[in-house]
């Protein structure tokens, strides 16, 4: 079956306001219609703006880099859903290894999260992956797969349908050290067989998983033509137009 292809960006805490502005409708000026949905995870203060540009193409649509947990309330400095959703958002960038590293998220806080995002309709963009010494030690493997059990798998068949998941080794991100096509791969194989037995082959086969980590226009198409990879979510790439433009254009 044909998965959903996906590039997001991440565009992280970058980009003023007026920046962010032109970034984002260079991106939909020279968007080409196709089957791949391309994402703008931009920061809070962007959304609602950039939405205007992100509405002039179909398959541009328009990502929070995080979320609260709570509908709604006395949690100063944070945003809901319902916020989120009321600007256009689509989907939600969930447990980013920075949010794991600098603000102590783990998995019984995203698992809230992604619950919280599913009953307002945004699909999680869940990220997992391992740092250096895990993966020198040998555990990568395991320890992606306790980061989806603990996020992830006490959702039903029906709403993990809506989840997309992006692997994204932290040795990877903002380094310009990519994981090779062949450790994607074997990665992304690993978390579509962990789908697989919880869920069953046909939502596994659906899923989209995404590689992340110094995703370039150089490097994008070997990525992407890996079996089980599916798209990308990118960051530093994501900030110049024409080389995000450049990375959707890889499939
Ligand atoms: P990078 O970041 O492309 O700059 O490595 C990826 C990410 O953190 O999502």
């Amino acid at each position: 079956m044909k998965r959903q292809h996906i590039v997001a960006g991440n565009w992280k805490m970058n980009k003023t306001f007026e920046e962010g502005r032109n970034l984002a409708q260079a991106i939909a000026d020279g968007l080409n219609e196709s089957d791949t949905i391309a994402i703008l995870g931009t920061p809070y203060i962007h959304l609602s703006s950039v939405s205007t540009a992100v509405q002039q193409k179909l398959n541009l649509k328009l990502a929070a880099q995080n979320c609260h947990q709570a509908k709604s309330g006395a949690f100063t400095g944070e945003i809901s859903v319902d916020m989120l959703s009321s600007v256009g958002v689509e989907y939600v960038i969930l447990g980013h290894s920075e949010r794991r590293e600098f603000f102590g998220e783990n998995e019984e806080l995203l698992a809230q999260k992604v619950d919280t995002a599913l009953g307002n309709d945004l699909k999680p963009i869940y990220c997992c992956g391992e740092v250096l010494a895990i993966r020198e030690a040998g555990n990568h493997l395991s320890h992606v797969a306790n980061q989806i059990k603990g996020g992830l798998f006490h959702l039903s068949p029906a709403e993990f349908a809506s989840v997309v998941i992006a692997y994204e080794p932290v040795w990877a991100i903002g380094t310009g050290v990519t994981a090779s096509p062949e450790q994607a791969q074997e990665m992304h194989a690993f978390i579509r067989q962990l789908i697989s037995d919880k869920y069953g082959e046909e939502v596994s086969q659906a899923t989209s998983i995404l590689y992340g980590g110094s995703v370039k226009p150089a490097n994008a198409k070997e990525l992407f033509s890996q079996t089980d990879v599916d798209g990308g979510l990118v960051g530093g790439a994501s900030l110049k137009a024409d080389d995000f433009l450049a990375i959707i254009d890889s499939f």
